[in-house]
């Protein structure tokens, strides 16, 4: 007779993936001392073969849909990344390093939804009920009527949430909530992946949004957000990079939005504030005179970003170049480098050469790679790009520059920050002809290293 056996899995708290086997090193993301074993769900095909047990389906055409209006978080750019606000029984994933802001943030959000008609309740794990009055102080929030709870047992949550019935609730974080119906310690993936689905549940059956918190951690000494993310309906991460004090939200999935949307945060001695021209931040600190910096309107979500385009380049000190590319794609940067040399006769093989997106912004998309080849040339040249001109399209393998999509939304943005002209693809020269900006269509990486020259 066969006798079904028990395999064993392994699953990574960083990263989430599973194997069958233990190993140091997680083969998926790389991590040390992150595989942990799970404790695999009884029963399996063989087993269901013979059963009695009935589903319940219906036709899509029956299915009554319910209309939920959307809570609006009061601060616009959260919203935003939300897709349009807060969606009534929706699970929102809110990572990020400690330190960020993922307290302030959902605290400042939560005290501006309560009111007569939406109840909130944010349950905090890691601070005290003082500390967070401290905080709401700061907020300026110390007299509203959010429900805070210091809880960090999965039961006393719950209970709170059918008790309470609150229309939105936030666990800060949801690491540090466990429950005493496993062995594993708090923190470990076990308990994480079993309260959250409890919570993500019962949240669910109550119509209630919720947000979790969840630390990103280097070490894994706590399990990471990431094993959550298929949990949830929508991920969202918050990260500070170059400037201090800026933040920007970022949705990472999300079922009921787009994922390209970003939200761009300033901290402030009183709480996150919305950055209402993201793009005039990130210029803020150009210095327009230097070589090596070049403009472009990027598309992020639904909108145009203006940002900074800075590249170094100088003969290598030693025989193997360093290259490092910040905010756009290395593969993307290497290959520019090699049509630069290849098809604009520019010499750079033998260069040191740096890119950096200013203000921390991640510039993925291809129209990047016009400004980037020609930062690098103007930084190879030590010749300054124009300080009224922007420069958009993407570069093929022959030097060619190709169309790209928004084309007037890019240039109606560098129109509104002061921009006078664009170096633009050719096949995007009929399209920009309603822009009061001056549109200087190019055909060629060539051509447009050698009109910035002239000027
Ligand atoms: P916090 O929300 O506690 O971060 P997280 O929950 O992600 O760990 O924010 C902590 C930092 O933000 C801390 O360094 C203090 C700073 N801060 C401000 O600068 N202004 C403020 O109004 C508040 C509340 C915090
Ligand atoms: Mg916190």
């Amino acid at each position: 007779m066969l006798v079904a056996k028990q395999h064993k899995t392994y699953l990574c708290s960083e990263c989430g993936a599973s194997f069958a086997r233990w190993s140091g090193r997680c083969p998926n993301c790389d991590q040390w001392d992150t595989l942990e074993e799970v404790i695999p769900e009884p029963g399996g095909a063989r087993d269901r073969l013979g059963t009695t047990a009935e589903g319940h389906a219906v036709k899509l055409d029956e299915i009554q849909m319910e209309h939920h209006g959307r809570i609006s978080s009061g601060i616009a750019e959260l919203d935003r990344v939300l897709g349009g606000g807060i969606l009534p029984g929706s699970t929102v994933l809110l990572g990020g390093d400690p330190g960020i802001g993922k307290s302030t943030i959902m605290l400042q959000a939560l005290g501006q939804i309560t009111g007569d008609d939406v109840r909130c309740l944010y349950v905090t794990c890691e601070e005290s009920l003082s500390q967070i009055k401290i905080r709401a102080a700061r907020l300026a929030l110390s007299g509203s009527p959010v429900l805070v709870a210091s809880e960090t047992s999965l039961d006393a949550i719950c209970g709170l949430l059918v008790t309470r019935e609150p229309q939105v609730a936030v666990v800060d974080s949801v690491q540090m909530v466990h429950t005493d119906q496993l062995d594993s310690p708090m923190g470990s993936l076990s308990q994480l992946k079993a309260c959250a689905a409890e919570l993500i549940q019962l949240a669910k059956q109550l119509g209630c949004a919720l947000f979790l918190i969840g630390h990103v951690t280097k070490q894994g000494a706590i399990a990471g957000p990431k094993a959550l993310e298929h949990m949830v309906d929508t991920v969202l991460y918050f990260e500070s990079e170059g400037f201090q004090s800026m933040r920007i939200l970022r949705a990472a999935k999300n079922r009921f939005g787009s994922v390209n949307e970003i939200g761009v945060f300033e901290m402030t001695e009183d709480g996150l504030r919305d950055v209402q021209n993201p793009s005039a931040l990130f210029l803020a600190e150009r210095d327009a005179g230097e070589s090596g910096s070049v403009v472009t309107a990027t598309i992020e979500g639904n909108r145009a970003l203006m940002v900074e385009i800075q590249a170094l380049v100088a003969p290598s000190a030693y025989g193997t170049p360093e290259r490092k590319a910040s905010g756009i794609d290395y593969r993307r940067f290497s290959m520019l480098l090699c049509v630069l040399e290849r098809r604009a006769g520019l010499n750079v093989a033998a260069c040191d050469a740096f890119v950096n997106v200013a203000g921390g912004v991640r510039v993925l998309e291809p129209a990047a790679d016009l400004p980037v080849a020609l930062a690098i040339a103007s930084s190879s040249r030590d010749v300054a790009f124009p300080a009224d001109a922007v420069a958009i399209g993407e570069v093929g393998l022959a030097g060619e520059v190709r169309a790209v999509g928004h084309i007037d939304k890019r240039l109606k943005e560098a129109q509104k920050l002061g921009f006078k002209r664009a170096f633009i693809p050719t096949g995007n020269a009929s399209a920009a002809s309603h822009v009061s900006i001056s549109a200087q269509p190019v055909r060629h990486l060539r051509d447009a290293i050698k009109l910035f020259q002239q000027r």
